[in-house]
């Protein structure tokens, strides 16, 4: 019998790549998404790459009632992948209300919910911002937590936190928590990816708005780090490669294991913000013009994933190569760029 997993975010850009991973995989998807950061344009590009378009109710996750009634009505389901939240770091600076209400209120909702209606599975969408500035790299999932450098980072701690405290408490729960590094990249249909509202913050949606003229230049931030080409590290993970970990983490619960799992979803390997642009450049013979900016505030210089948990456990490992995702995150803007 098909297994129906509740998806809430999932209108949005990893939450979209996941419908069609989870669909294409044979569960059936149903998403519960408010639109607040997206467009349910995304769930028609899931149906154009998979051949069926998820359940779709609108619905906002901080609603204590229309959570329970979207419960009742998929009470057949037997898990929950939690993407539902806002993820704007300095936003979340300015409005940290906003960000704990709709962080962590939607996820205590969802929780009740899934206790009322024995719905026992739960897979959450943590951030590699739980390990600050790690002492060692890579970061593997025993590297200590750092104190959270802005309201959004601590909705991720404290969101693991409230998920453990429940599943203890409950010992028909399961959870995985998953730790993603920096999500970059879109389906290879160029059905969907994603769409960042107004300005990016993050690098690759700058780097391709730079690339398609819609930015004038791309600000480097800092050069002076102590990095081997002074420029930050980060560990950029193809979102389909994340997509299918999420497949890979709820059928790891389905199977059986028990308790809370936690696992960094990353490549294993360290790239600098010069060595992304130039291998986009070189995926795509497109230049992208860019200047050297101060350090932006917060930035933790240098950080990559030790990924062997999830091979080990999940036997899932990031497959995609750098040159296929960058080609992939140009394909996608360039059709936005033609629809606007
Ligand atoms: P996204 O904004 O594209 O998707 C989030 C979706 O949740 C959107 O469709 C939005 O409309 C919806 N949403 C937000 N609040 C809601 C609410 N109260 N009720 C119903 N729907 C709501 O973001 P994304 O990049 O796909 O991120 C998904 C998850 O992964 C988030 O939890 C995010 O914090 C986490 N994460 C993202 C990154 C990243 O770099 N993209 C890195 C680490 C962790
Ligand atoms: C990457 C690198 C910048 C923009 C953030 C959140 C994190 C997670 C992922 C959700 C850094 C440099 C960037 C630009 C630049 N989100 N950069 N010019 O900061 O690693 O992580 O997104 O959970 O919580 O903090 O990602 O893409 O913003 O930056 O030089 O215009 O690119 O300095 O070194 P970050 P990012």
């Amino acid at each position: 019998m098909t297994q129906k997993i509740i998806v809430s975010g999932g209108a949005g850009y990893i939450g979209s790549h996941t419908a069609v991973a989870l669909q294409n995989a044979g569960f059936e998807v149903v998403v519960f998404d408010n639109l607040s950061n997206s467009k349910s344009d995304s769930l028609d590009g899931v149906m154009r790459i998979t051949g069926v378009r998820p359940l779709f109710e609108q619905i906002d996750c901080t609603d204590t009632n229309a959570m329970r009634d979207a419960f009742a009505r998929h009470r057949d389901a037997v898990g929950v992948i939690h993407f539902a939240a806002l993820k704007a770091v300095g936003e979340s600076v300015e409005k940290p209300l906003m960000y704990y209400r709709n962080n962590l209120g939607g996820l205590i909702n969802i929780l009740d919910a899934m206790a009322e209606f024995n719905v026992n599975n739960i897979v959450f969408s943590s951030s590699a911002t739980v390990y600050g500035v790690p002492e060692k790299l890579p970061a593997t999932e025993e590297t200590p937590l750092q104190p959270a450098t802005s309201p959004y980072g601590s909705t991720k701690v404290m969101g693991e936190n409230i998920i453990r405290d429940t599943v203890q408490a409950k010992p028909n729960m399961r959870a995985v928590l998953l730790r993603y590094f920096n999500p970059i990249g879109a389906h290879p249909s160029g059905e969907i990816g994603e769409l960042p509202n107004g300005i990016p913050n993050n690098l690759m949606p700058y780097i391709t708005q730079t690339a398609a003229g819609i930015r004038e230049h791309l600000n480097v931030f800092g050069d002076d780090y102590d990095t081997p080409d002074g420029f930050c590290v980060r560990d950029y993970i193809d979102v389909n490669d994340l997509a299918a970990a999420h497949v890979a983490a709820l059928r790891h619960m389905l199977g059986g294991a028990q308790g809370v799992n936690v696992f960094n979803l990353g490549t294993g390997r360290g790239t600098s913000v010069m060595e992304l642009i130039r291998a986009f450049e070189s995926a795509t013979g497109v230049k992208v013009p860019y200047k050297i900016a101060p350090r932006r505030a917060g930035d933790v210089p240098a950080i990559w994933a030790d990924a062997t948990k999830a091979e080990r456990v999940l036997g899932w490992r990031a497959t995609t190569a750098l040159t296929d995702t960058l080609a992939s995150a140009w394909r996608w803007q360039q059709k936005v760029s033609e629809k606007n």
